[in-house]
């Protein structure tokens, strides 16, 4: 096995070949990414066997900033046949268990790329899932029990219904969602749906664990372009009170919690207000991602907040050149402010043509 596959948002596989090889290169590993555009994943193969396995160990998928999901595979099984899919797979993995203890696995998923015609394969995917399992037990696998943070996670990628890549990730390295897409449900009460690309962010790049001690009733925010109040719906949610920053209307619902103060202004030159101490700073602005890096460059240097989630709206051309661009420079600036600081991006499923950056100032 000296593949990866990588999952992503159709059309952003040129962003996860670059980011991918990017951090290949890095470990001293060389391979090539296969794009194929809209297909909704890469394929990145290693010259040498073990590396894709070491790749999947060492990358942090959380520094994967356009990946949705990271699989070691082996090579295409193709013709399978619809009377048997199982035992070429079943075959694959005793191949594969000769290195890598499949004992270790407490999971199976069947999975497909997010494209509208792999969907068609989703539901052929699901009834797989029931007798490959049960092949799978057989055998001896599957031991584990499901969500061990150890461990692994066998993967079955249909590309169609008679081609597929079998392969695994690490439960301590990966998505822990099925194809890679938490499944959120929009609340209605909320004012707009993007509200979802805050609240995935949230589980994201905050531990659950934390998230009582990281947001509640004791802090204020910030959020800059908050109309009509999808990302203050959420702070409000978790006790946070909000100012929300944007000459349009905020959602009267919003306004009955009276946990929210609108300030009509602009988002570029509003400031905290006097004696307040700010928690969080979100920020939601439709602007030149370089613009955004530096207002909230400027908030974090200047101490005006602790924490930021924020987006970074991509240009139509070279997407990854200026993520690359603006994250370095973020990271520059705090630096030379002597500041510790955790960043991470993700390209979120609610995201569309911008990624989302988290930043947190440690003590
Ligand atoms: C994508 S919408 C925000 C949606 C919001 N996050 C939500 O969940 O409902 C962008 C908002 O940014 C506001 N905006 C754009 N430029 C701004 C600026 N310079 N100052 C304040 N608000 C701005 C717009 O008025 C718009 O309401």
């Amino acid at each position: 096995m000296n593949k990866l596959i990588l999952y992503c948002r159709i059309g952003f596989e040129k962003e996860v070949a670059a980011e991918i090889s990017d951090k290949a290169a890095e470990r001293g590993i060389f391979g090539f990414a296969r794009v194929t555009d809209n297909a909704g994943y890469v394929v990145f193969e290693c010259y040498q066997t073990g590396e894709a396995d070491r790749l999947a160990r060492e990358i942090p998928f959380n520094q994967l900033i356009f990946a949705r999901q990271l699989i070691v595979v082996s090579d295409l099984l193709t013709d399978l046949s619809p009377q048997d899919r199982i035992s070429p797979i079943i075959a694959q993995y005793q191949q594969l268990n000769e290195t890598i203890k499949l004992r270790q696995s407490s999971e199976v998923r069947v999975e497909t790329a997010d494209t509208n015609e792999a969907k068609e394969l989703s539901a052929f995917c699901r009834k797989f899932t029931v007798p490959l399992r049960n092949a799978l037990k057989n055998q001896g696998w599957l031991k584990e029990r499901e969500g061990q943070k150890c461990g692994l996670t066998l993967h079955i990628f249909f590309i169609r219904s008679n081609a597929c890549y079998v392969g695994y990730s690490y439960n301590d390295n990966h998505s822990a969602h099925f194809m890679g897409i938490p499944r959120l449900k929009f609340p209605p009460e909320a004012p707009s749906r993007s509200t979802l690309k805050l609240e995935e962010a949230i589980l994201t790049f905050i531990p659950r664990e934390e998230e009582s001690r990281r947001f509640n009733d004791t802090m204020s925010g910030v959020d800059l372009g908050a109309c009509p109040g999808g990302w203050t719906y959420q702070l409000v949610k978790r006790g946070v009170f909000v100012y929300a920053v944007d000459h349009g209307k905020m959602a009267a619902s919003l306004h009955e919690t009276g946990r929210i103060e609108h300030c009509s202004e602009d988002g570029f030159k509003f400031q905290p207000p006097k004696r307040s101490k700010i928690d969080w700073l979100v920020c939601d602005m439709v602007e030149q991602p370089s613009r955004i890096a530096a207002l909230i460059c400027k908030w974090l240097v200047n101490g005006w907040c602790r924490e930021t989630i924020f987006n970074l709206k991509l240009p139509m051309k070279k997407r990854y050149a200026e993520v690359r661009q603006c994250l370095q420079y973020l990271e520059d600036n705090l630096q030379k402010q002597g500041l510790n600081f955790q960043i991470q991006a993700k390209h979120l499923y609610h995201d569309r043509e911008e990624i989302t950056v988290h930043i947190r100032i440690k003590n």
